[in-house]
């Protein structure tokens, strides 16, 4: 009977959870989409590969990554940046397709964060084991712009915590499908992703991919 109750509720569509003041979990917001979803990350990555990038620190990520938009996020010996052109190929990223960056305002729109237009799409693909340690997102010249994440595949664990990396950050499950967008009073919030646990996605296998979408430049 309550789980009848239960599903119920969830067949309404799209539920939202709020993690705190400014960022909101809308599940399963990018359902409708996965297929299309799928056809742009295999013309992307076409283009440009995932690749593991090397931190400034020398360490190379357990995350392989790509963009693609305006400018993409890289990182080597170097430091952290924003690239018209892909250090790989030395051309430009390819071109975000209008709708997908329709869909990052209209999924910004929907948390309270209206005309949001991103220039650049990071884009993460996690294998079994991959992590992210938590950080900030503050590479990006708008802080006054949100992030729109995407998740699909496998279910991670989102970290999110306070303004200090020694914050307690708490866990929330991201399933195939689930957006999260955050901004205002937690653009800087650190953040980060578990290590991967071992599952098979129906469509995307063994692995997650997660699409951010960000107002770089
Ligand atoms: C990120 O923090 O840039 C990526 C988060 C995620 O993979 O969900
Ligand atoms: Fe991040």
């Amino acid at each position: 009977m309550t789980a009848d109750l239960f599903e119920g509720i969830a067949d309404e569509g799209p539920s939202r959870e709020v993690i705190a003041e400014g960022a909101v979990l809308l599940r399963g917001f990018a359902r409708p989409f996965e297929q299309q979803l799928v056809t742009v990350l295999r013309d992307i990555t076409a283009q440009a590969p995932f690749r593991r990038m090397i931190t400034p620190g020398g360490h190379q990520m357990s995350v392989a990554m790509t963009s693609c938009g305006n400018c993409g996020w890289v990182t080597d010996r170097a430091g952290y940046r924003y690239d018209a052109t892909d250090p790989q190929s030395g051309k430009p990223w390819p071109a975000m397709p209008q709708w997908l960056r329709q869909f990052a305002t209209e999924a910004a729109e929907e948390v309270g964060f209206p005309g949001f237009l991103p220039d650049a799409c990071l884009i993460n693909r996690y294998e079994v084991g991959s992590r992210m340690s938590l950080h900030q997102d503050k590479d990006e010249r708008d802080l006054g712009a949100p992030i729109v994440s995407v998740s699909l595949g496998l279910t991670a664990i989102f970290l999110f915590g306070g303004m200090k990396r020694s914050d307690t950050p708490r866990r929330f499950r991201l399933l195939h499908g689930d957006v999260v967008v955050w901004g205002g009073p937690v653009r800087l919030a650190y953040h980060g992703i578990a290590p991967l646990a071992d599952g098979e996605h129906p469509l995307l296998g063994r692995q997650r991919i997660n699409l951010t979408f960000r107002k770089a430049r």
